[in-house]
């Protein structure tokens, strides 16, 4: 059984995903959530763990000295809950390398990476800017996190149509969608990573 820590900062619908796959879905058995964390007092995805039973815990940035204090509350945190993996669901605060170095950390950006991904490109802005693009399709990607803006190896992504009239909020709906179905995809791919990795160990 794997244990994962979810970062949020906002609803938590992803989180809901993730929480729904360990419970009855294609995670169910594999993982369970062991602490979300958020850095917004006013998350509703906070609500939506202490709901299940999850611990939930709200880290203010502003108690911090610096960013590289606050991600260390956040390395403690996670290293208390013994988390294997870190998901990050919508988490809109720049994670440190002493956090990003220490753990295995994956990522859903509401775009097909590497467009309309980096600094500055989240919610909807990513809808915004693809929109102006004129891009005929957009997506989901879960990704892993490196010290840089949506940066790292893709894991899992999947297409949907832009379509004519659409406006961000239409393009979001229809991208949230995909994301609530990659993103236990993605968990379930990178466990099986693991585990394979664990068999080659044991088996030396
Ligand atoms: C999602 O669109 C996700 O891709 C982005 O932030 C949003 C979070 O939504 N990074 P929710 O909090 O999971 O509902």
């Amino acid at each position: 059984m794997i244990d994962i820590g979810v970062l949020i900062s906002g609803g938590g619908s992803n989180l809901q995903a993730i929480m729904d796959a360990c419970k009855s879905g294609i995670l169910k058995g594999k993982a369970m959530i062991s602490v979300v964390i958020s850095n917004r007092q006013d998350a509703f995805g906070l609500e939506r763990a202490r709901k299940s039973g999850i611990p939930a815990v709200f880290i203010n940035k502003k108690d911090f000295e610096n960013s590289a204090a606050f991600c260390e509350e956040i390395k403690k945190t996670l290293t208390k809950n013994k988390v294997d993996l870190v998901c990050l669901a919508g988490f809109l605060s720049k994670l440190e390398p002493n956090v990003v170095q220490n753990f295995k950390i994956i990522n859903i950006h509401p775009a097909l990476l590497p467009k309309h991904g980096g600094q500055g490109m989240y919610g909807h802005y990513v809808h915004e800017a693809v929109i102006k693009a004129e891009e005929k399709e957009s997506g989901a990607t879960v990704h892993w996190v490196d010290e840089h803006y949506d940066n790292g190896k893709i894991i899992v992504q999947e297409k949907v149509p832009v379509l004519p009239g659409d406006t961000q909020f239409t393009l979001a709906a229809r991208v949230l969608e995909v994301e609530h179905k990659i993103f236990p995809e993605a968990i379930l791919k990178v466990i099986n990573g693991l585990n394979a990795k664990c068999s080659i160990n044991n088996a030396n």
